[in-house]
């Protein structure tokens, strides 16, 4: 499965590159705004619990191969916030919220995610 990345501070390209590691094909939206193959998307939190502009430009070009989205946020941004983003995208766009983590994430949070994103092909 692709996955597909905006970074504005640099916390998700550190997540994505422990994903290549382990084997993915990550790509960042401002380098691919169109694509034609089915992908993840991983987002950040911004300003208040808000999508990206970047990332909600590009949801409009490619929302037929959206299949779920996993969001970064802080959590000193508290709980009703945290991640919001992510949980908005599952929302409008009726698809899961594999994960929410904290930065760029901790080596847990890479294991959960891949896990989740493995599973998507068996919930058909
Ligand atoms: C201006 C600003 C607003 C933010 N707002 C939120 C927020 O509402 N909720 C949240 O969970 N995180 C929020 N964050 C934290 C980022 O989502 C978090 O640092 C994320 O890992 C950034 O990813 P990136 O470095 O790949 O851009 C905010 C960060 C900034 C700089």
């Amino acid at each position: 499965m692709l996955i597909l990345f905006y970074s504005k501070t640099g916390n998700i390209r550190r997540f994505s590159n422990k994903l290549t590691k382990r084997g993915f094909v990550c790509k960042d939206i401002l380098e691919h705004p169109k694509v034609e193959e089915d992908f993840v998307l991983i987002t950040p939190t911004h300003g208040f619990g808000q999508i990206p502009d970047a990332v909600q430009l590009f949801l409009r070009n490619n929302l037929e191969h959206l299949v779920a989205v996993a969001s970064s946020g802080n959590k000193v941004w508290g709980n009703d916030l945290f991640g919001k983003s992510g949980e908005t995208i599952a929302d409008v766009y009726n698809v899961p919220l594999l994960h929410k983590f904290q930065s760029q994430g901790f080596e847990s949070d890479v294991d959960i995610f891949i896990e989740r994103v493995l599973s998507l092909g068996k919930m058909d």
